[in-house]
């Protein structure tokens, strides 16, 4: 049995399918009872509904699973909190591997959430468990956030300049990779970064969308006061706003991107390509 944290959100029910796809048993780690059905519906066979900052919750889910896939909320202000109580219950629990989802780059000071990480990784060093270790780039499906833009204006709006350049990675070969080193052995102590196949400017990034869509669309440079007023209206909180604009400004002033070797190595064919997940996501709308 494989326990999966933050289970129901976009990165767990990914980990899950790609498990699930690999006949393994998986135990959901989920915040509501509200997505027990639809974690049931990926193919998980238990589910413990429980907070990650509560030490018991984490215990119970912990308990008697082989391996652990641990990812934090997206932008909780206490990831460091959460990733030393999973490692806890971990360790009381006997689990024999521990994999940790963390983020490329996580050294960035100016980036909190990605420092955070980084305090979970040195935590997991000097916690004695066996582990591994994902650093994955900016997911491609982040682009769907601004769909409804690119659908019906023709517009990609982001909050950064046009020749802002990342190495975004498909979300589904991060999951496929994470289920690789969850049930394949020899992945004992490694830390792996998992990015994308091309750097891309934001200019071109809009060109793959006007290719793929077969009619333009064009970059939109959203200045960070009026995406701030937005996020608020949209209800985000002051840390999750604060942290994302120092991430605007950090991407705008060095870009994001790694290198994509690694996880071509760990899935034996070639990362997918911006064009190839478009074409995909397309299909699928
Ligand atoms: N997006 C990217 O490009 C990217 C790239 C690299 C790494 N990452 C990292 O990937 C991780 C996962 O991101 P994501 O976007 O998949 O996460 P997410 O959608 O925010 O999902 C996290 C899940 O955790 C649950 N949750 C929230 N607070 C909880 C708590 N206190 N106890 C238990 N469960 C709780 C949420 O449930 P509720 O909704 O019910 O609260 C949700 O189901 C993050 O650490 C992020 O930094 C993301």
């Amino acid at each position: 049995m494989i326990l999966v944290t933050g289970a129901a959100g976009k990165t767990g029910r990914a980990v899950i399918e790609a498990l699930v796809a690999r006949a393994q048993a998986v135990r959901a780690l989920a915040h509501r009872s509200e997505h027990v059905g639809l974690l049931k519906r990926l193919g998980v066979q238990e589910v413990v509904v429980g907070d990650m900052r509560d030490q018991a919750a984490a215990d119970e889910a912990a308990r008697g699973v082989r391996a652990v896939y641990h990812l934090a909320p997206n932008l909780h202000p206490e990831e460091d909190v959460l990733g030393q109580v999973a490692i806890a219950a971990s360790r009381a629990g006997g689990v024999a591997h521990f994999v940790y989802h963390s983020v490329l780059h996580p050294q960035t000071e100016a980036m909190p959430h990605h420092w955070q990480k980084l305090r979970v990784e040195e935590a997991l060093l000097a916690s004695g468990l066996s582990y591994t270790i994902l650093q994955p780039a900016a997911y491609m499906q982040n682009v769907s956030a601004y769909w409804d833009a690119i659908w019906e204006r023709g517009v990609y709006p982001v909050p950064y300049a046009a020749q802002t350049r990342l190495g975004m990675v498909d979300l589904k070969d991060v999951a496929e990779a994470a289920a690789l080193v969850l049930t394949e052995p020899g992945h004992e102590g490694a830390t792996y970064e998992l990015s994308g196949p091309e750097i891309l400017s934001q200019t071109e990034t809009a060109a793959i969308l006007a290719q793929q869509l077969g009619r333009p669309v064009r970059v939109e440079c959203v200045p960070i006061e009026a995406w701030k007023a937005q996020a608020r209206d949209a209800g985000m909180g002051d840390y999750q706003v604060e942290t994302l604009v120092k991430m605007f400004r950090y991407y705008e002033q060095h870009g994001f991107w790694g290198n994509p070797r690694v996880l071509g190595w760990l899935l034996g064919r070639a990362p997918t390509s911006f064009a190839a997940f478009v074409e995909r996501y397309i299909r699928s709308q």
